[in-house]
C-alpha cells in the first residue's frame, strides 16, 4: 500500500486533484490528529487556493485528547475551519456537514435568492495516503463505495455520492504526497504508520519515539515494558537496548524496534500527539 512518489507521479497527483477541484464547492483536507502538520501535503495550499476549506483531524481517537482541541484552534487562527474526528468509530461525522454548510452559508444565502431551495453542497477529501480519506467517505456515505486504492493519478469520470442531506461526495479522495523530505517529518510519519516501510530504518524510527516518549510520557514506557526510571535517563541507544532485552531479545534491536513501532501505531503506548502545537511557527 506504499506508494513511491516520483516528479511524474506527483505532477499527474497534483493534476487529477487541480482538474477535480473545478467540480467541488469545498475540499476537505484530512489530516492524522497525531501528526496535524506532518501529515499535510506541502503544496496544497498552492494547489487549492482560494477554494473553501474544512481542515479534518481524524484518527483523534489516537491522538493525546489533551491537545486536540488546541490543533483544532491553531488551524482556526489560520482562518482554516477545522473539527477533530474518529471516523473508525464513526464520531463527530455528522459536523462534517455542519461545517461545511457553516462555511458556506453565504453562498447558499446568495443560491437561495435566487430561488434555489435546497442547493446541495459538492466536497471532495484530499490527503496523504493513510490519514483515512477513504474511512471518511465510506462512513459518511454508508457504503463500502470508495476504494482505498493508492493509486493517484488514475483518472475515470467523477461520480457523486450522496453523504448527507445536503451534501454529496466526490467519489475519489484526492491523494497527495507528504512532506517527505524531512528527515523528523518522515520519521513522524513513519512512525505514525503513514509511511508504511523501507524509507527508513525500524531503529532509526524506534530512537525518535524513544526520545519522544521519555520527554512526553515516560511513565507509559515504563509500564509497558518494565524499564525503570534510570532506563529512561540512559542516551536513547542504551535505552534501546535496554528495551530490547527487556522484549526478551536479546540483541535483536531491529526486532525490537519493530516492536515498538507497531506498539505505537497500535495505540499500545496510549494516546499521543507527535507535532507540538510550539513547533508549529516554524514548521509550517
Ligand atoms: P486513506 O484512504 O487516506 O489512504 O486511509 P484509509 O481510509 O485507508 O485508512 C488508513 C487506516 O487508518 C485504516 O486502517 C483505517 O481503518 C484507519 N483509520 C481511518 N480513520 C481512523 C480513525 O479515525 N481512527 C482510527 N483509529 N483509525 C482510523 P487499516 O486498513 O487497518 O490500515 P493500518 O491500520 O494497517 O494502517
Amino acid at each position: 500500500r506504499t506508494i513511491q512518489w516520483y516528479p511524474g507521479h506527483m505532477a499527474k497527483a497534483k493534476k487529477q486533484v487541480q482538474t477535480n477541484l473545478r467540480l467541488v464547492d469545498i475540499i476537505f483536507e484530512i489530516v492524522d490528529a497525531r501528526v496535524p502538520l506532518a501529515s499535510r501535503n506541502p503544496v496544497l495550499d498552492q494547489i487549492i487556493q482560494q477554494k473553501p476549506r474544512l481542515v479534518i483531524l481524524n484518527k483523534a481517537d489516537l491522538a493525546d485528547p489533551a491537545v486536540n482541541q488546541a490543533w483544532v484552534q491553531y488551524f482556526q487562527q489560520q482562518q482554516l475551519p477545522a473539527i477533530a474526528i474518529d471516523s473508525q468509530h464513526h464520531q463527530r461525522l455528522k459536523v462534517i456537514e455542519q461545517q461545511a454548510q457553516q462555511i458556506l452559508a453565504p453562498k447558499i444565502a446568495r443560491q437561495q435568492a435566487k430561488g434555489v431551495k435546497n442547493s446541495t453542497i459538492r466536497a471532495m477529501c484530499i490527503g496523504i495516503p493513510n490519514v483515512g480519506k477513504s474511512t471518511i467517505l465510506n462512513r459518511l456515505v454508508r457504503k463500502n463505495v470508495a476504494q482505498t486504492g493508492n493509486h493517484p493519478g488514475v483518472t475515470k469520470k467523477p461520480q457523486w455520492l450522496k453523504a448527507g442531506k445536503q451534501l454529496e461526495l466526490l467519489d475519489t479522495p484526492g491523494i497527495l504526497w507528504p512532506k517527505f523530505e524531512d528527515q523528523l517529518v518522515g520519521k513522524k510519519l513513519a512512525l505514525t504508520g503513514a509511511i508504511k516501510d523501507s524509507l527508513f530504518y525500524a531503529d532509526d524510527v524506534a530512537l525518535y519515539a524513544l526520545d519522544f516518549f521519555t520527554q512526553h510520557y515516560p511513565n507509559r514506557l515504563q509500564e509497558r515494558y518494565h524499564l525503570s526510571a534510570a532506563d529512561l535517563a540512559l542516551a536513547t541507544p542504551d535505552l534501546l537496548m535496554k528495551l530490547t532485552t527487556a522484549l526478551g531479545m536479546k540483541e535483536d534491536y531491529d526486532r525490537a524496534s519493530e516492536r515498538l513501532l507497531f506498539d505505537c501505531r497500535k495505540g499500545k503506548l496510549g494516546r499521543y500527539t507527535l507535532d507540538q502545537i510550539g513547533e508549529a511557527k516554524t514548521d509550517d
